[in-house]
């Protein structure tokens, strides 16, 4: 039987609707929240607004990019000790990667990375999502991506992850600093291109992704050099559309891979993600022809060559790297890349060998 789309957060888009999380706080009978941000945050208008509209509330600043187990731990002691009944996170991607785990740890009396084991919730309180940067999706997604102690970076995925309600305001992204919004804004690109060629599409991602992947490519160009209100309200809109996509059909083989260059070359998730995608898209027409040619269209190609042709074009106007070299990638570290490279998704329309990867990092030189 083919699965269903599911998809059980309540979604608010729109200019200003950060306001609206007070009342949803009220609905849902939150008397003292953690607000789960980043640094910079705090010193922003509308924590400003928090301080106004919460009369009691806990914080936790310390996520860092790609957050470790221990950071989740970390604040679920504070959620813990300090008797929070919600959990509020306020920031990019991997801010709400670690404050969907941390809202699944009340009372649980175990560490994050117990997870990967088992997912036993105990107790749950509400979370409550609100993206500052157009990208992750994750507002939206049971997937939480934690980099263990050895440094490798883990999927987590379970309905007790999903957040209580998702606030999706554009106006939070305003300050996003270019590289950030390049780098989410082609994750989101990437995301929602993987959900439409997934094995495991339907027709309600298709459509979901179709519309972010026409926004997300009209758009980021102009977000990244030149924004602009309407660009952002788009990018954003095409974040939340690839988010509702990728949230039922996982991602494929871009987002597997691109852990290897996260991890030995410090590349930015989103660029990690995007280094790959034009080889792949290629790949995959092979298997998945007739998505592939559906996205060239979107991006106004004739022929599956152009269509990858469009995409490293897309990555280089907004100063995403595409050559492996670019990157500080010896030939020499091949070997282990192809290593970690290997896994397959089950939603990958076509499957990788070792040759396969192997022909890919040369041609990426
Ligand atoms: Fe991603």
């Amino acid at each position: 039987m083919k699965a269903k789309y599911f998809l059980p957060t309540k979604v608010i888009f729109g200019e200003k609707s950060f306001q609206q999380l007070f009342g949803e706080l009220k609905d849902a009978n939150v008397a003292k929240p953690l607000v789960v941000c980043g640094k910079h945050f705090t010193s922003s208008f509308k924590f400003s607004s928090l301080e106004e509209n919460l009369p009691v509330f806990e914080s936790f600043t310390d996520v860092e990019s790609n957050p470790s187990t221990q950071t989740v731990d970390r604040a679920a002691q504070v959620l813990n000790e300090k008797g929070c009944d919600a959990v509020i996170g306020i920031g990019g991607g991997s801010v709400m990667d670690a404050a969907k785990v941390v809202a699944a740890m009340k009372n649980s009396g175990k560490k994050s990375e117990d997870f990967y084991r088992r997912i036993s919730v105990k107790e749950k309180v509400p979370f409550f999502a609100l993206p500052t940067t157009s990208g992750s999706g994750s507002e939206v997604t049971k997937y939480s991506v934690l980099t263990l102690p050895d440094g490798s970076k883990k999927t987590l995925r379970s309905d007790k992850f999903y957040a209580k309600v998702a606030i999706i305001d554009p106006e939070l992204t305003y300050t996003v600093p270019r590289e950030t919004t390049a780098a989410s804004g082609i994750d989101a690109f990437c995301q929602a291109v993987e959900a439409y060629w997934s094995r495991n599409a339907m027709p309600e991602t298709d459509k979901f992704a179709q519309e972010a992947i026409r926004l997300a490519y009209h758009n980021l160009f102009k977000v990244v050099n030149d924004p602009d209100k309407a660009a952002r309200y788009n990018l954003s809109l095409a974040s939340l559309r690839a988010g509702q996509a990728f949230s039922n059909t996982g991602t494929t083989a871009c987002h597997s891979t691109s852990y290897a260059f996260t991890k030995y070359y410090g590349l930015v998730h989103g660029f990690a993600v995007a280094i790959t995608l034009p080889w792949f898209f290629e790949f995959y027409s092979l298997k998945s022809g007739e998505k592939c040619m559906e996205i060239s269209n979107i991006l106004g190609a004739k022929t599956i060559r152009q269509g990858r042709e469009k995409l490293t074009e897309l990555l280089r106007s907004i100063g995403a790297p595409t050559g492996l070299e670019e990157i500080g990638c010896p030939r020499s570290d091949f070997p282990k890349l192809v290593e970690m490279c290997l896994v397959n998704r089950p939603a990958n329309p076509r499957k990788h060998t070792a040759k396969d990867i192997e022909r890919m990092l040369n041609e990426l030189y």
